[in-house]
C-alpha cells in the first residue's frame, strides 16, 4: 500500500521554521533606526501567510542535499520580498487593499510612507541576509543575482507595473500569460532556484528541470489566485473577496471563464509534475506543494 506523503504536518514545521528565522531576523535589538519602521517590518512580514516560497526553498534544498543554514537564509530572503511585494501591492496607488493575511494592510495599520518604507527595508534586508556567512562566496553571487533579477524590472516589479498599465484593457492570453509569469511566476522560480543552490553540489541540467516545474507552478499560482477572488470569501481568503473584478483588473477568469481558468490551473500542474519526473531524487514534497497550489483555499 502507498502510504500518502503527510504534507500537512511537513508544512506546519517549515512553517514554523521559517517563522523562527524571520522572527530572529527582524528582532529591532540595539540596531539604530526607527522602531515604529521595524515594527511595521515585523507586521507585514511576521505571523501570516502560506509561506509558500519559503517551502519551496526547503523542499527543493532538502531534496538535493542542502545544510539548514543555507536553505534558511535563501527561505527568508525569498519571503521578506515576498512581504515587500504585498504592502506595495496593497498601497491605494496600487490595488488600493484594506485587508491582507485576515488584518488591516500595512498603510492601514500605519500609515503610507512607513508602508512604502516597509518595502524598502524589507528589500534591502533580503539582500543583507544573502550576504550571511553561511553561504559560500559562490552561493552568495548566484543566489543574490536570482532574487535580484526575478523581483526588478524583468521579474516582479515588471510585472506589477503591466498590471498596473493593463487595468481597464482586454490583454489576449499571451499577453496575460506573461505579466503573470513575472508578476508572480517570477519569485516562485526564484525560490525553487534558491533552494537547489541552497546546496553545494548541483548539476545545471538538474536546475534546468526545476527551473521548469517552477515555470509551471508559478503560473499555476497566479491563475489560482484569479480564480479565488472571484469563488472564495473574504474571511477565508484572508483579503477582499472580488477586489480584481472591482479594479478591472485583467485575470484568467475575466478572460477565459472561471471553469477553464479551473482547467489551466490543473492542466499546469499536470505538466509541472512531468518535470519532475526527470530529476534523479526523491522530489515528493515538490510534488505534492504543487498539488497544494491549485487545492488550496486561500
Ligand atoms: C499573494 O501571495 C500574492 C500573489 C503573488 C498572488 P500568497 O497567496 O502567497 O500570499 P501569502 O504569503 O500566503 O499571504
Ligand atoms: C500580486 O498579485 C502579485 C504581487 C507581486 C504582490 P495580486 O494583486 O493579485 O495579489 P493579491 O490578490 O493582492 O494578493
Ligand atoms: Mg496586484
Ligand atoms: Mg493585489
Ligand atoms: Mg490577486
Amino acid at each position: 500500500m502507498n502510504v500518502k506523503f503527510p504534507l500537512e504536518d511537513w508544512m506546519l514545521k517549515h512553517q514554523s521554521q521559517i517563522e523562527f528565522v524571520l522572527e530572529k531576523r527582524l528582532q529591532q535589538g540595539l540596531k539604530p533606526g526607527s522602531a515604529r519602521l521595524f515594527e511595521a517590518m515585523r507586521y507585514a512580514t511576521l505571523g501570516g501567510g502560506k509561506r509558500l516560497r519559503a517551502l519551496l526553498v526547503y523542499a527543493t534544498g532538502q531534496a538535493m542535499g542542502a545544510k539548514q543554514p543555507a536553505m534558511d537564509v535563501a527561505a527568508a530572503a525569498v519571503e521578506m520580498i515576498h512581504a515587500y511585494s504585498l504592502v506595495h501591492d496593497d498601497m491605494p496607488m496600487m490595488d488600493d487593499d484594506d485587508l491582507r493575511r485576515g488584518r488591516p494592510t500595512c498603510h492601514k495599520a500605519y500609515d503610507e510612507a512607513t508602508a512604502l518604507l516597509v518595502g524598502d527595508a524589507l528589500q534591502t534586508q533580503a539582500f543583507e541576509t544573502l550576504c550571511d556567512e553561511t553561504l559560500t562566496d559562490k552561493q552568495q553571487s548566484r543566489m543574490i543575482k536570482t532574487l535580484s533579477h526575478a523581483s526588478g524590472a524583468a521579474g516582479m516589479a515588471g510585472g506589477q507595473a503591466i498590471d498596473l498599465e493593463s487595468v481597464g484593457k482586454k490583454l489576449d492570453i499571451d499577453a496575460l500569460q506573461a505579466m503573470h509569469k513575472l508578476k508572480t511566476g517570477a519569485l516562485i522560480r526564484a525560490s525553487v532556484l534558491m533552494g537547489a543552490l541552497s546546496a553545494e553540489q548541483y548539476d545545471e541540467t538538474i536546475l534546468e528541470h526545476l527551473d521548469r516545474y517552477a515555470d509551471c507552478i508559478g503560473l499555476a499560482f497566479q491563475v489560482q489566485d484569479d480564480v479565488l477572488d472571484v469563488i472564495t470569501d473574504t474571511e477565508t481568503l484572508g483579503k477582499t473577496q472580488g477586489a480584481d473584478i472591482a479594479l478591472n483588473k485583467p485575470t484568467y477568469p475575466a478572460l477565459l471563464g472561471l471553469e477553464k481558468a479551473q482547467q489551466k490551473a490543473v492542466a499546469l500542474i499536470e505538466k509541472a509534475l512531468t518535470h519532475l519526473d526527470a530529476c534523479p531524487f526523491n522530489s515528493e514534497v515538490l510534488a505534492e506543494l504543487a498539488q497544494f497550489v491549485v487545492k488550496r483555499s486561500h
